[in-house]
């Protein structure tokens, strides 16, 4: 049996999602992967970073933040007040970083991935910011400490996608991705297409969850940018900053035009775009709302859902659809993640 001593920073809707499916997937981890997970450390910004190497009982935890109560109130744990102070006093296998994604500078995350990485851990990510950003300089620094960075829950969450690109399709030579990687905007734009205008189906998405109070980030674009900066830089090895990616959101699509599109059978939807040129070997990249045919299964992924397709030499067109958020979805892509990191040589 292998025993995997983890720490999960950022403790919200992923991170305690994760802690589920830790409880839940118990016996199957031990049955089919031999592998044993301890949780030891844990940390949320309201009560700082709680650890104990015998490792942290995940139903008391979720009890806690559900009530709103102290992690600290947890027996038995020593306490920072920082996460990054608690990180390094500490020791663990595995960093889960699941703080807020932030495209300005990746902080929090970036130092929390930063310091993991520096001390030989292995590091997991749903926090999009710092691969967004520096994907480079933190696979350099995880390849030179001998160590796995995996963020398969940062595109579409749990549904596979770069592990698909990377692992599944190994080899092959991926020419062209195109998709629909944020459920909000997709969510918004179904809705425009029975008849909605654009306000009220902002509305209905924030009645139904899937838009949060400011929805900014996933209706300008920018939750769709970093994913395709995360793709960029793992499916094509080539690095691109946000600038360098076109983007425009949903926000100045009216129903009118949402209406005429479908007169001609057409959709409008949020296209993320990447395509490498041949010859020079770039790659352009674009976020932005494209009216597509229906003959494109692109046009008929409707709601939350999620869907990509990669074009590639030997294998055309690969087409992989699901969920692209939510706490166990999200969790999904984590242990996912988790486990393939048990099966690191160094491990
Ligand atoms: N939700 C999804 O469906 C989904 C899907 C794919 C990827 N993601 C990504 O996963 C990450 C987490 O998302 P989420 O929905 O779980 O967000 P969330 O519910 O807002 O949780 C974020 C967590 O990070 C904690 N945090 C913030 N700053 C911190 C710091 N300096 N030190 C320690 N903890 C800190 C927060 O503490 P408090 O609890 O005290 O506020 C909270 O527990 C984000 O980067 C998001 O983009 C989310």
């Amino acid at each position: 049996m292998k025993h995997l001593c983890l720490s999960i920073i950022g403790f919200g809707t992923v991170g305690q999602g994760l802690a589920e499916l830790l409880v839940r997937n118990q016996s199957l981890l031990q049955q089919r992967y031999g592998l044993e997970v301890t949780l030891v450390s844990v940390a949320n910004s309201r009560h700082g970073f709680i650890y104990c190497e015998e490792g942290l009982h995940i139903p008391t935890l979720l009890e806690l933040v559900a009530t709103g109560r102290p992690l600290q109130e947890q027996p038995h744990v020593q306490h920072w007040q920082n996460a990054l102070a608690g990180l390094q006093a500490t020791s663990a296998d595995v960093l889960v970083e699941a703080t807020r994604t932030n495209l300005q500078d990746a902080e929090p995350g970036m130092s929390h991935i930063r310091a993991a990485l520096a001390r030989g851990m292995h590091v997991v990510t749903a926090n999009k910011g710092p691969v967004a950003l520096a994907a480079s300089e933190l696979l350099q620094l995880a390849q030179q400490q001998q160590v796995q960075l995996r963020m398969e829950a940062t595109v579409m969450a749990g549904t596979p996608v770069i592990s698909t690109i990377h692992e599944g399709m190994a080899g092959a030579q991926v020419s062209e991705i195109r998709g629909i990687l944020n459920g909000t905007s997709n969510y918004i734009l179904s809705a425009m297409a029975t008849g909605r205008d654009y306000a009220e189906a902002l509305a209905e998405a924030q009645a139904q969850g899937y838009a949060e109070a400011d929805p900014t980030a996933d209706v300008e674009g920018y939750d769709a940018l970093a994913k395709t900066l995360i793709l960029a830089a793992m499916v094509f090895d080539y690095p691109l900053k946000p600038e360098q990616v076109v983007r425009q959101g949903i926000t100045g699509i009216s129903k009118e035009r949402v209406q005429a599109a479908m007169q001609n059978g057409k959709r409008i939807k949020l296209i993320a775009s990447l395509r490498r040129d041949m010859q020079s070997g770039n790659v352009e990249a674009y976020v932005e709302p494209v009216e597509i045919p229906l003959s494109d299964l692109l046009a008929r992924i409707d709601g939350v859902t999620n869907a990509i397709k990669v074009q590639s030499n030997t294998l055309a067109e690969v087409t992989v659809i699901g969920p692209g958020a939510g706490r166990l979805q999200t969790g999904q892509g984590l242990l996912a993640d988790l486990i393939a990191t048990s099966t690191f040589k160094n491990f």
